[in-house]
């Protein structure tokens, strides 16, 4: 049978206290129900519904994707209204998977397991045991100890209050029965709603067993109403990750001081100091330095590459036995090749860099090459800006550019080509030559200083 996923993500999320719909509230830099979606997918869900009400326009805007199917429910009804939305969309010989948008840390593990409790007869109900149960639906339990209804909090006796066994709101059955079901549901309770929770009274009546699965933690079904218990489950995610890293070989200097937002790749032997940020999707080959405070973001650093404290690397190839900062911007399309060089305060960007050259203090290098073992001295700018197009700079290998020089683009410095301090380079320089364009200096001897007026 293949899988339809159903997402409730209607609700309006007032306790947010924003204009972004709740369930684009990002976690770990993507939405929310953006994850929720990433689980559908990795069970190969053959459909998406995605039930979608305020904010649907942003909703879908931000959630278009070819396998996603967005279902309008015009009037919040309730949770069995919001499915009985998508049932005509819904694949006749498949099983469903009820999920929410801003449930978004549960596992594709705990679902494959809770999917596997679905037939013709049978259906899956992933329920918890909570400390304090308020605000859940009850989960009730026959003499047999077989789940055979769903009370709400709202409509539950003294006595049913105090079952601690909850409703996850997750659950799995057939498109059959939901055809069977959802159009008997009646909204003749306390809060006048159309419960999805009904359906396991009805399945119960009927003889269909109601089998019930319990997640691995209370985190994975955890809902968010409030930013507080979306930094509560993005802590716990992050946690996640960290641990992850550290099984798979990296050392972390604090596994509650990394952010991940995106995914992080690593081998053996890497080190992680504190405060550093990755983003998109990163590579850290074996041996990998990272100091205090980095930002990463769409990323390759190849084997021993050390990159010092408060560096940003964006869209950038660090291939081997790269040093990079203190204090380094590597902007995109920089490119380092083995064992060249950036120092603190330089900002690259479109730059080829090629091996053993060094850059390592003060610089701009922007839509330039460097040529291998080429010396950047302190304070140079390639000049890449006319104000309306952009130039290429092109320095060869083994040239030596003194400090303090603009390289005013287009323009190319020879192969071992010298630089004297302090020139602006307009025209082309030569193979092994030397150029300087500072004004000669010059010196007067014994020279008087102005003497201060005296005043009356
Ligand atoms: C629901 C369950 C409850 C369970 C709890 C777990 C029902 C009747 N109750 O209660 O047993 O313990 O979840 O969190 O299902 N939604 C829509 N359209 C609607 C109504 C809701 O999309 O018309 C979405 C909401 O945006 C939300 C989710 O469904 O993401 C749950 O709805 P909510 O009203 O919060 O249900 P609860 O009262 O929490
Ligand atoms: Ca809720």
């Amino acid at each position: 049978m293949s899988l339809n996923v159903v997402i409730l993500a209607a609700g309006q999320g007032t306790r947010m206290r924003s204009s972004l719909p709740k369930v684009l509230h990002s976690l770990a830099g993507k939405p929310m129900v953006g994850h929720v979606v990433d689980t559908a997918r990795r069970l190969n869900a053959s459909l998406i519904h995605l039930v979608v009400g305020h904010g649907a326009e942003r909703v879908r805007e931000q959630l278009a994707a070819a396998d996603v199917n967005f279902v309008e429910q015009l009037q919040q009804l309730g949770t069995g209204h919001a499915v009985t939305q998508a049932l005509p969309g819904l694949e006749t010989d498949a099983r469903v998977l009820i999920l929410y948008g801003d449930v978004p840390l549960i596992r594709a593990e705990t679902l494959q397991q809770l999917l596997e409790q679905v037939s013709e007869t049978s259906m899956g109900l992933l329920t918890v045991q909570l400390d304090d149960p308020s605000g859940y639906g009850r989960i009730i339990r026959d003499a047999d100890q077989k789940v055979a209804a769903i009370i709400e909090q709202k409509d539950a006796s003294t006595e049913q209050l105090q079952i601690k066994e909850v409703n996850t709101g997750i659950l799995a059955v057939t498109t059959t029965q939901l055809q069977r079901w959802l159009p008997r549901l009646s909204n003749a309770n306390v809060q006048g709603e159309y419960y999805l929770t009904d359906i396991i009274g009805m399945a119960y009546k009927e003889g269909t067993e109601i089998r019930s699965v319990q997640p691995k933690t209370t985190a994975e079904v955890e809902g968010v109403n409030n930013r507080l218990q979306l930094a509560a489950l993005e802590r716990v995610y992050q946690r996640e990750q960290a641990d992850l890293l550290m099984e798979a070989g990296v050392t972390l200097a604090d596994p509650a001081r990394i952010d991940v937002r995106g995914h992080l790749s690593t081998a053996r032997d890497v080190f992680i100091d504190v405060g550093c940020v990755f983003e998109g999707l990163v590579e850290l080959a074996e041996g990998v330095e990272i100091g205090p405070y980095c930002v990463l973001k769409n990323a390759r650093l190849g084997p021993g590459v050390k990159l010092a404290s408060h560096s940003v690397i964006e869209d950038a190839v660090l291939v081997g036995d790269n040093q990079v900062g203190p204090f380094a911007r590597l902007r995109p399309g920089t490119h380092l090749e083995v064992g060249a060089r950036i120092g603190n305060f330089v900002e690259t960007k479109k730059a080829m860099i090629h091996q053993g050259a060094k850059v390592n203090h003060l610089s701009y290098i922007g839509d330039a090459e460097v040529g291998a073992y080429a010396n950047i001295g302190a304070g140079t700018i390639t000049c890449n800006y006319d104000g309306v197009n952009k130039h290429q700079t092109l320095i060869g290998a083994g040239a030596f550019i003194g400090s303090n020089t603009s390289l005013v683009a287009p323009v190319s410095v020879g192969a071992g080509a010298t630089i004297g301090a302090g020139s602006t380079i307009t025209r082309d320089v030569d193979d092994r030559a030397l150029a300087v364009t500072r004004a000669k200096q010059l010196q007067k001897a014994n020279w008087p200083r102005p003497a201060k007026k005296q005043e009356d």
